[in-house]
């Protein structure tokens, strides 16, 4: 018991903290990029054809293939004819972690 409390608490921070990063990061997702990704990713059909652009699944191979600084560039500074959204480094990290789950 001595031992295992520790490594309790150890774990239950851990996923604690990994878990929280990602609920904020579906948080911020939510707010600022679902009106035009979708909420699995898919792209909103309607502003593809608005902005006259094709846009990938944010969950397939290509856009995943991307680094984590790449996806936080193109999110936070903008990509294509997609306008950056302005967000703390932090939120851009969870936003991150999010994108991750994204994966098809
Ligand atoms: C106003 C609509 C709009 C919003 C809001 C928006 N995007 Fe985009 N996004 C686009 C469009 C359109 C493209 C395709 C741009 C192009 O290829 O010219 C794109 C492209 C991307 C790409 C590159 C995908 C690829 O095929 O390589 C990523 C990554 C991305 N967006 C992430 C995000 C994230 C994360 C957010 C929220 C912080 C967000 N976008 C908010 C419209 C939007």
């Amino acid at each position: 018991m001595k031992m295992t409390l520790p490594l309790f608490t150890f774990l239950f921070f851990s996923f604690g903290m990994f878990a929280a990063d990602v609920a904020a990061g579906k948080a911020t997702y939510d707010k600022s990029c679902k009106r035009c990704h979708g909420g699995d990713g898919a792209a909103n059909g309607a502003i593809a054809k608005m902005m006259k652009v094709e846009m990938r699944h944010l969950g397939s191979k290509e856009v995943q293939a991307k680094s984590d600084a790449e996806l936080k560039k193109e999110s936070v500074e903008g990509v294509g004819k997609m306008k950056g959204v302005a967000l703390a480094d932090g939120d851009a990290t969870n936003l991150v972690a999010f994108l991750r789950t994204l994966k098809q």
